[in-house]
């Protein structure tokens, strides 16, 4: 038996090589062994979106870039989240058992109130949402990055919780931490997240790509002089394309002097360009085909709603609606 895999991206913004080698790929690599679900949380977008054209836009191309990551929709379910209603549906269930200083305690909202930002209910119930898009479908394990753990430990007490008040229904989900690659660093050095306005586009065009490599913050050595490629923030980039041989090589390189950040920039924009470029070709016919995207994403939710059904009338007896 497969165990069953659940995990979701927001479509807040565009995906950059950070969400690919932190997590798409390993959706990617993950989807033949196990009985994969993987969805666009746009319901938990809407926490932070709030403009109908960026969202559609967003969500269509989230779709594009999964599908032409590799994601194959015959091996994993692929839909939006907001084709599910009875996510919300249990979100609500689940609402009515959760205390208040228990969100209060979730670094999502807690961060958002430090900035003083005005908090919505929408993102102060972020983590309920999201046990709902796990538990609805007996998640076994989430792959997430570091920064979603806390998530999957709300998940897990809110699955305790409702089986304690209600009766055993809900299993209780692992975590799996994606280890892929730790961070990718941004051009700045700083983490690669879709709002720093650092990052690497994944599916941009050749020029996007080209200005944001050049646009890599590194020291002010000349071209003669020997560099520590342990501090350079292109180094930190080489090392998702190049192998062991390649990167040796590099750093001797480096330390040697001789090799300016003009040409290594030169050669990575060629890494990522090669590395992607099949990718690319393959988003292109997605792109010239949004329909088909809608397609797989209507089937999928079809697909995906045949099962949460039956555990939403199991939930729905449970609390007492049904009569
Ligand atoms: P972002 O930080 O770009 O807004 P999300 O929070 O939606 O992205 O995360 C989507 C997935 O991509 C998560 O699994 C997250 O851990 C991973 N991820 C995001 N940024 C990076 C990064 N710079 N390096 C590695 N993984 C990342
Ligand atoms: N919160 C996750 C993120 O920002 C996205 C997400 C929503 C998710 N629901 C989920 C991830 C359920 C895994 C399982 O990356």
């Amino acid at each position: 038996m497969k165990k069953r895999l659940v995990s979701g991206i927001q479509p807040s913004g565009v995906m950059h090589i950070g969400n690919y080698f932190g997590a798409i790929k390993q959706f990617v690599d993950l989807q033949n062994e196990h009985d994969a679900s993987i969805f666009i949380a746009d319901l938990h977008a809407l926490t932070t979106v709030h403009d109908k054209d960026i969202l559609s836009k967003n969500i269509l191309n989230i779709a594009m870039d999964y599908l032409a990551c590799g994601l194959d929709p015959e091996k994993v379910t692929l839909f939006k989240q907001s084709d599910i209603p009875e996510v919300t549906e249990l979100t609500w269930y689940f609402n009515c058992l959760t205390p208040m200083p228990f969100l209060e305690r979730a670094t999502s909202y807690k961060d958002a109130h430090m900035k003083a930002k005005d908090v919505t209910v929408g993102l102060f119930d972020y983590p309920i949402l999201m046990a709902s898009d796990i538990l609805i479908q007996d998640a076994e394990i989430v792959p997430v990055g570091q920064d979603q753990k806390q998530h999957i430990e709300y998940a897990r007490d809110t699955a305790q919780k409702f089986n304690n008040t209600f009766g055993e229904i809900f299993k209780l989900p692992e975590p799996m931490l994606l280890g892929g690659v730790a961070i990718v660093p941004g051009t700045d050095g700083r983490k690669m997240p879709k709002s720093y306005g650092n990052t690497i586009p994944l599916f941009g065009t050749d020029a996007e790509i080209k200005k944001a490599v050049m646009s890599i913050v590194t020291d002010s050595k000349t071209p003669e002089e020997s560099k520590n490629p342990d501090e350079c923030n292109i180094f930190a980039l080489h090392k998702l394309f190049l192998n062991t041989d390649e990167l040796t090589a590099l750093r001797a390189r480096y330390t040697e002097g001789g090799l300016g950040y003009k040409e290594s920039k030169d050669m990575l924009y060629a890494e990522i360009i090669a590395f992607f470029g099949p990718l690319r070709e393959k988003r292109t016919t997605y792109e010239n085909d949004p329909e088909l995207v809608k397609d797989i994403l209507r089937k999928g939710a079809e697909k995906a709603r045949a099962v949460v059904e039956v555990k939403m009338k199991t939930v729905r007896a449970k609390v007492g609606v049904t009569l």
